[in-house]
């Protein structure tokens, strides 16, 4: 009989790594979660699926323990999602940012070249890297012009995964996602602040909800689709650069008015716009062009935008209800 095939997660804790971890599962994998050392378990995303998964302590910011991992576990895959992933912290601390966005990937890439260079590798890049945007749509070729510490560690580490496929000859591919939201959804990010917002407001448990640039326009599709792109990737015998986006671009005003008007309010009465949510250099408009991995990896994505903003809603409703 075959072995199961073996992944390793990085950043199993946050939204798009519990999702995998679980996709992962249903493929049939042994998988190994990656996990920093912190004063409190912040588990949530993975609690309902942990027993069946190992969780293995490692940091990006320290090469040795991501040698360890690989030595101990020998996955045959290896899924690059940890990342200081909030763009307004980049500013904030840029040289944390650089090192565990950016260096981050040169360490883990360079542990796979040391350990086992046959483990195939994914590298959770980003539509920031297009930033103040050079074409509409943005496709794999579209040259970068990132506008955050953020963008700019996002670019290297794609670089630097491109790097490695070249001159070692790894099975390393880049996915340049654009946004994608869910249930798990940090509260920082703007549409769970939204959802949760508009949830805690019809709940009676807030009266008003402040945010940054209202005409920020992002294409916004669903995580767990976007898991899959991940997957369908590491599996092509080619490994390549593929952007995963709907196609479709929103505003940050119209996500409001879904998320309020589902639960029958009107966003314009509890919205305070706060200058202290503006970002030093905006992003003002994303939209991708992922015609290459509809044709290659035969991938499309699934809920639309109506349905994720209603779906994050719904369950931020539940969760405040279960919490009063
Ligand atoms: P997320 O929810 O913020 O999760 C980030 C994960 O990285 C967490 O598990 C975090 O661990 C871990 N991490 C942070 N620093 C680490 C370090 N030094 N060593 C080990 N682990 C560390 O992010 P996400 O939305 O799931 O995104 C996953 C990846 O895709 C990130 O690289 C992000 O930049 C990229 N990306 C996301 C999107 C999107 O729209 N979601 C789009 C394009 C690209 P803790 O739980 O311990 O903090
Ligand atoms: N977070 C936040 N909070 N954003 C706000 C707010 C607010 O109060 N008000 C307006 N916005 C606007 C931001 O200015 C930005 O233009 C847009 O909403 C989206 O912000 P975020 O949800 O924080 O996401 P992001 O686009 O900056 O970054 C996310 O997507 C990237 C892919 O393009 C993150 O997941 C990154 O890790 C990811 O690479």
């Amino acid at each position: 009989m075959s072995q199961p095939k073996r992944a390793l997660v990085t950043g199993v804790t946050g939204q798009d790594g519990s999702y995998l971890a679980e996709f992962l599962l249903g493929q049939g994998y042994d998988v190994l979660g990656m996990v920093r050392r912190s004063s409190t378990l912040n588990f949530e995303r993975i609690h309902h699926f942990q027993d069946r998964i190992t969780l293995v302590p490692g940091d990006l910011l320290d090469q040795v323990s991501l040698i360890d991992v690989l030595r101990e576990h020998r996955p045959t895959e290896v899924y690059n999602l940890a990342a200081q992933s909030f763009v307004p912290t980049s500013w904030s601390q840029p040289v944390l940012t650089g090192e565990a966005t950016a260096l981050g990937v040169t360490r883990i890439l360079d542990a796979i070249r040391i350990v086992d260079p046959d483990i195939r590798f994914y590298q959770a890049s980003s539509s920031e890297m297009f930033g103040k945007v050079r074409e509409t749509p943005q496709n794999e070729l579209t040259p970068f012009y990132p506008r955050s510490p953020y963008g700019v560690a996002k670019v290297y580490g794609h670089w630097i995964t491109i790097n490695y496929r070249e001159s070692y000859g790894m099975h390393a591919s880049s996915g340049i996602l654009f946004n994608h939201e869910s249930e798990r959804r940090g509260l920082e990010f703007v549409t769970r602040k939204i959802s949760h917002g508009a949830a805690r407001i019809k709940l009676g448990q807030a009266k008003e909800l402040r945010l940054g640039n209202l005409d920020a326009e992002r294409d916004w599709g669903y995580a767990p689709d976007y898991v899959r792109a991940m997957w369908l990737m590491v599996q092509q015998d080619e490994p390549g650069d593929f952007v995963v986006a709907t196609g479709k671009r929103h505003s940050v005003r119209e996500f409001c008015e879904l998320a309020f008007g589902h639960v029958g309010l009107d966003y314009r009465e509890y919205l305070v716009q706060d200058p202290r949510l503006i970002r030093p250099a905006e992003v003002d408009t994303l939209v991708g062009d992922a015609s290459k991995a509809a044709r290659v990896l035969g991938w499309a994505p699934e809920v639309g935008f109506e349905e994720l903003a209603v779906r994050m809603v719904e369950a931020d409703l539940r969760l405040l209800a279960t919490n009063q």
